[in-house]
């Protein structure tokens, strides 16, 4: 299986375009330090992928991916983005979808009900993208998932992660689990397994079995710790509460992920963790236990 990571950011990105925090002021002084909202990419065949999450930055992210640029034979407008996957329904992990108004064959998005409902009518971006291309929607089932359009046999599940909504979808829809879900990826020749999970609220069972049985764990580093936002100012809520269990703590993730066999990373890191800084003694911290922070144009193999 072969993942490329589009961004690592959380919402705003790193920096934030209204921010002067030192992860902002970092971003801008030392480019290299800068990351793109979070998402990924996975090939499902020879010259095919999708994207996981369709970001403000995904017209950039393309760009910066030469795996997904258009134009392989002789049909210059052959793009490579077979769809996109959608964990949530997150302005920065959906209105990129806008971006791919020019999709000449339509746009195929994976997504579980309450997410595709709030897109289409919330963000309504069906009725916006209708006059220049096709939305088709596919459920983003849990247990064995579907298929991605492809010759390599990747199958999209999802694993409920919170009931947490967007915020611009406030008192529509059902009450479920899967408003934000974790992503498994698996490969059907060779078993290989991935688990994305840009946002976690909690780790339940399934996630944790989910969790167990990845090569490859890439998960919510929001936060490095749950008291980050209200140190920095900008919520009176404690990074669990704002839906995104920290990295550090009795309550935090990197504990948990430690033990695992696969291989983890963090990603959607916030303007105000650390990592952002590749210098932070927390990156060491980090590297004692095992775990990496991903980073942007990072390509992983399983
Ligand atoms: C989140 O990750 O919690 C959301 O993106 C927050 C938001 O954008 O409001
Ligand atoms: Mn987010
Ligand atoms: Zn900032």
């Amino acid at each position: 299986m072969l993942l490329q990571v589009l961004g690592t950011a959380a919402g705003g990105g790193l920096p934030q375009w209204n921010c002067a925090c030192p992860g902002c002021a970092g971003a801008r002084a030392h480019p290299e330090r800068r990351r793109r909202h979070a998402a990924l990419a996975v090939r499902t065949g020879e010259g095919r992928w999708y994207l996981v999450n369709a970001t403000p930055d995904l017209g950039d992210q393309i760009e910066a991916t030469p795996a997904l640029h258009p134009g392989a034979g002789s049909d210059t407008r052959r793009t490579p983005v077979a769809g996109v996957v959608l964990t949530d329904a997150e302005l920065d992990h959906t209105l990129g979808l806008a971006r791919l108004r020019e999709a000449r064959d339509g746009v195929d998005v994976v997504a579980t009900p309450p997410v595709r409902d709030a897109v289409r009518e919330g963000l309504r971006l069906d009725v916006l993208l209708a006059p220049y291309t096709s939305v088709r929607w596919r459920d983003l089932p849990p247990g064995l998932g579907v298929p991605l359009d492809g010759s390599a046999g990747i199958h999209a599940a999802a694993v409920p992660v919170s009931a947490k909504r967007p915020r611009y979808a406030a008192g529509t829809g059902p009450d479920a689990d899967t408003w934000s879900v974790a992503l498994r990826l698996t490969e059907a020749a060779t078993g290989r397994t991935a688990l994305y999970a840009p946002a976690l609220a909690v780790w339940s069972e399934a996630f944790d079995e989910a969790a167990r049985t990845a090569d490859c764990v890439l998960v919510d580093g929001t936060f490095w710790d749950d008291d980050e936002p209200l140190r920095a100012g900008f919520s009176t809520r404690t990074a669990t509460a704002m839906g995104h269990l920290p990295i550090t703590g009795p309550t935090g993730t990197a504990h948990r992920l430690a033990r695992l066999p696969g291989r983890c990373l963090y990603t959607h890191l916030n303007n105000t963790n650390p990592l952002g800084d590749p210098h932070a003694e927390q990156h060491k911290i980090l590297t004692e236990w095992g775990l990496e922070a991903a980073t942007d144009g990072m390509v992983i193999e399983l």
